[in-house]
Order: C-alpha cells, then structure tokens, then sequence
C-alpha cells in the first residue's frame, strides 16, 4: 500500500465526461511508436480517468507486450485476470472503499502541504468511482516451491513477485504510451482471499496487485524522483558519487 500522490491541476471532475473522443487503435498503435526515453520519463500513476470503454483488443495487444518481461527460470507462471464486467467490477469496488476509507484519513494526516493534500484528489475519485472503470488487470502468478507469495527463503518470494512487476512495469509504460492511464495498485487486494474468490481463482494462483485502466483525464505534472547520486553507492554500501551523471538523450 502507497499513497495517492498525483499532482492534479486539472482539478476534480465526474464520471461520463461528454465529448471525449478515444483515438482508434491504428492511432493507438502508432503512439507505441514513442521514443523509450520519453515514455521511461513520463510514465506516472494516472488515476482520474475516463469511464468511456477501451477496447479489450488494444488492451490484448499492450498485455501481449508486457508479457515479453522476464520470468524467475523462465516460468512463465502468469495469469491476466482482465476484469471489465459491471458486476464484478461491483464486487472488487465493494473490498475497496472500505479498505480505502480506513487507509486515507492515514495517509491524508501524513500530509504535509496543502499541495499534497489537493493532490490525493485524484486517489478519491477513484476510489468513489472504482466501478465506473473501463478495466481492470490483475496479474496473478502460480506459487510452488520456488515462487511463494510469503515465507522463506527470501528468494521464492522475491522470485515469485519479481516474476511479476517487470511485466506490470512493461504494461505501464505500453499504457503511457498510447495515451491510456494506469496505476499499480496493491490496497485494492489487500484482502487477497477474499479478492481470490471474486475472481474465481484456482488454488495456488495468487492475485499480486490490481491495475485500473482507462483513457487519461486532467493533466500530470512530471514525476519527482530522488536524484541518482543519493541512490548509487558504489563497489561498498557508502560510497556515493560526488556528482549527478548526466541524463541519457
Ligand atoms: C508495490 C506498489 C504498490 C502500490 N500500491 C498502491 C495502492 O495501493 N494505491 C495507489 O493509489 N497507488 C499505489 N502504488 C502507486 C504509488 O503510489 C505510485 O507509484 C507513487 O506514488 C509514485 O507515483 P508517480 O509515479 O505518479 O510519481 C503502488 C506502487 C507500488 C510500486
């Protein structure tokens, strides 16, 4: 669980927005087309989003590319729950607000500003309007031996979700780039049994975290991320470069 940070200049706005026009999946298409650099750079968490619906074939296709991350022993343990049925989409908003609700007043005292106040804006929207997205992924992911959602030894479960985010991180920056918005979300599932018996799922397939996507709405600002010479320790734990390199082009 993590906040809800997006800057929103936008401002808050409701559901069936008129007017929106979604580009057709041949524009769609072309947008992948975006230089790596510029998607890596602006790829945020984009939670206010237009409840017009995707079509499930331009989501197929961005899933198809996220599928090509690699996989602890090129297992391949993966299962895409998409989720865009009202009923279904009732249910997983039904396990949400409750946990939402309890979680924000936390999170909003931990804010500092009134800037960070406004900007968990978006955060509420969607969790008021959960229902109204177009689609939902779930990634899901196979447990054995070697890939356990909890326990020991540390490396099964880090193999287990490390088999599992590069995909997702693939899926967002795919989402970016064609214009859609996207968000990883894990409070969503934070009862993840009760989420598996809304989805169905078979034993030992575990739900790891929820994205929730739609056509982009309102305007982000860039991210802000720790500068690289905080975060680079070099040969021994301590050992911090004196200056930022530079960016690549
Ligand atoms: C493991 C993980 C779990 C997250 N869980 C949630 C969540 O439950 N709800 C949510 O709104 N955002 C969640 N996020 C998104 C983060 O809050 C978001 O990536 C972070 O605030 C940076 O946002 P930005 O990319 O827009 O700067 C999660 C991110 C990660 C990596």
């Amino acid at each position: 669980m993590t906040t809800t940070t997006d800057r929103d200049p936008a401002g808050p706005t409701g559901p069936g927005d008129g007017g929106f026009v979604a580009p057709s999946n041949e524009d769609a298409r072309e947008r992948l087309r975006m230089p790596m650099v510029d998607a890596m750079r602006t790829q945020r968490a984009v939670r206010r989003l237009h409840t017009d619906p995707v079509d499930l074939d331009l989501v197929y296709e961005l899933l198809e590319l996220s599928l090509k991350a690699p996989t602890s022993s090129n297992t391949q343990d993966w299962v895409y729950m998409v989720v865009t049925g009202r009923e279904q989409k009732e249910r997983l908003a039904r396990l949400y607000l409750p946990l939402f609700r309890t979680f924000d007043p936390l999170v909003r005292r931990g804010a500092k500003t009134e800037q960070e106040r406004r900007a968990m804006a978006p955060g509420i929207w969607q969790a008021e309007h959960f229902a109204d997205i177009p689609v939902f992924v779930i990634p899901c992911y196979r447990t054995g031996m070697k890939h356990r959602s909890v326990g020991w030894p540390q490396i099964s479960v880090s193999s287990f979700y490390g088999s599992v985010y590069p995909a997702v991180q693939n899926l967002l920056l795919a989402c970016r780039a064609v214009g859609l918005g996207a968000s990883l979300q894990t409070l969503p599932i934070w009862l993840t049994p009760v989420a598996s018996r809304i989805l169905g799922l078979p034993k030992g397939l575990r739900p790891v975290c929820v994205i929730p996507i739609g056509w982009a709405k309102g305007r982000y600002g860039p991210t802000t991320r720790r500068p690289i010479d905080e975060v680079v320790h070099i040969d021994r734990y301590g050992n911090q470069p004196a200056r930022t390199p530079a960016a690549p082009a």
